[in-house]
């Protein structure tokens, strides 16, 4: 594959089918005599909630209006391919869809994302889903408006599906944000580490990095639209590259200095590159997050080596608790994956072992889940449903219990809490984050209410919060004050 840079001057296709897009949506609005609407359903990881945000942008620039209730008119399925059930819910999903798209020929049913970069599952799309319109990858992302026109025009089902790694500059594209004090900014794309189980190298391309000049261009601008917290997204941070060097620490420092975020986060570190430097600039700049994702994946070097993850045991646990130390009231998260191939319960009490010794606030645990066209995939020694079963559950047992103690821990303290809106199930609750990412669910005493807001018009606003009860995955607080 080669990676392609996408420059000012190869965009005019994409605004020239942008205006053609416009114009067609606004007939097609004038002869039914309503708005155009549209529907993005995400499935996976914050790139492909990054995604989802440009593809929105997009859609909301030709007049499409978002669905709030009856059928849409245009439905875009953003897939993830990094499990096999996320799979299967995708081709569950879409014979939901064929009743809608017989009754009105001019609904477009789209399918985007990673699982549409697997041939087999494009195969199955053509064979079995004839009434999707459009499929295309995530590496054909900014050519969205061109492949709909095209689709538009032709009117048979349309799979394109990329052959270059694009670098396609952002700033040409309208990006719709899901949230108002929170910007999804990815540094870069795709992955060079080949993990032995991980299907992201193949679907999401080579590692390219964007252009530092243009990363600093959003940031202010964000920051001058006054948004409160940006989270730089890249599938591995730490390999961010500019000027031929690697640079993710002078962009985390300059992220921090230069604009006035209240909150800077990113995702995900690889074990293998984050480096003292990153953990400094963390624990010295207050607006960088008290938090790391750090993914184990196991606690064993046998099978570490076997999934192609370049460190042992030990360097994770040192570099674990050289964080504790440098930030002892921050949080670390993890993914855990159980039951690769030829994982025996010594391995297996190695991951259980890293997990009590860290600590973990959190964690996101996974079955081992065969990625066609992967390493892993052909390795022998699959371990049966049972044993994997087992040792997800005990896993998930000691995880819960270090989770409620990391919450049980807040209790009693007062800390700044960033408002992410109501609290499902209960309007006069709000929801926020702590700067270590602990979840809050707290009350705004009558005195500090503001006249005329509802739970909603909090969204985006700091406040200190006093931590009153922990529960398994969250803390409750009342609010001291606004700041
Ligand atoms: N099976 C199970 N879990 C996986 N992950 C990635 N690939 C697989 C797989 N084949 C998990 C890893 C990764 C997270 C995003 O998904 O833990 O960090
Ligand atoms: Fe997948 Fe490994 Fe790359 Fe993460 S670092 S995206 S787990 S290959």
């Amino acid at each position: 594959m080669t990676v392609v840079r996408v420059k000012g001057e190869d965009m005019i296709a994409v605004k020239d089918a942008s205006s053609e897009l416009k114009a067609y949506f606004e007939s097609l609005s004038r002869s039914k005599g309503r708005d155009i609407t549209y529907t993005v359903r995400t499935y996976g990881c914050q790139l492909n909630e990054s995604d989802s945000e440009k593809l929105e942008g997009m859609l909301i620039s030709f007049g499409l209006k978002k669905c709030e209730d009856s059928i849409p008119d245009l439905v875009i399925l953003n897939t993830c391919s990094v499990r096999e059930n996320a799979e299967d819910r995708l081709f569950g999903n879409l014979g939901e869809f064929k009743a809608a798209m017989r009754e009105d020929s001019d609904r477009l049913l789209i399918v985007c994302g990673c699982m549409m970069k697997v041939k087999e599952n494009v195969d199955r799309i053509k064979k079995s889903f004839p009434y999707v319109d459009l499929v295309f990858d995530p590496q054909n992302l900014h050519r969205f408006p061109v492949l709909l026109l095209q689709k538009i025009k032709r009117h048979k089902q349309l799979t394109d599906i990329s052959i270059d790694d694009y670098i396609a500059d952002d700033t040409l594209l309208d990006i719709r944000r899901q949230r108002k004090f929170r910007a999804l900014v990815p540094i870069m794309y795709g992955c060079n580490n080949f993990c032995t189980y991980c299907i992201v190298p193949y679907t999401r391309g080579r590692e390219r990095s964007r252009d530092y000049e243009l990363i600093m261009k959003d940031l202010k601008d964000l920051s001058d639209a006054g948004y409160k917290e940006i989270m730089l997204l890249g599938q591995n941070v730490n390999s961010y590259t500019a000027y031929d060097k690697p640079y993710f620490p002078q962009l985390l420092r300059d992220a921090a200095e230069k604009f006035d975020f209240k909150r800077i986060r990113f995702m995900s570190s690889h074990p293998k590159d984050i480096s003292d430097e990153v953990i400094d600039i963390m624990a010295s700049h207050d607006n960088i997050e008290k938090h790391l994702h750090l993914p184990l994946q196991s606690g064993s070097d046998r099978i570490l080596k076997a999934m192609n993850r370049p460190y042992t045991k030990e360097k994770f646990l040192k570099t674990a608790m050289r964080f504790r130390e440098m930030i002892s009231d921050g949080s670390l998260s993890t993914d855990i994956i159980v039951g690769f191939p030829g994982e025996t319960e010594e391995d297996f009490l190695e991951t259980l072992d890293v997990v009590k010794k860290v600590g973990f606030d959190s964690a996101f645990t996974f079955q081992y889940s065969p990625r066609p066209g992967t390493v892993a995939a052909k390795m022998e020694g699959r371990l049966s449903p049972e044993v994997m079963r087992d040792r997800f559950s005990r896993l998930l047992e000691i995880q819960n219990d270090l989770a409620y103690r990391s919450n049980q821990a807040k209790v009693g303290k007062t800390e700044d809490v960033l408002i992410e809106g109501e609290s499902s199930g209960d309007s006069n609750v709000l929801t926020g984050r702590t700067s270590s990412f602990h979840l809050i669910n707290f009350t705004i005493p009558d005195e500090l209410k503001i006249e005329g807001y509802s739970s909603n018009d909090y969204e985006g606003m700091m406040c200190r919060v006093r931590f009153t009860e922990a529960r398994p995955y969250s803390v409750d607080g009342i609010m001291e004050s606004f700041i």
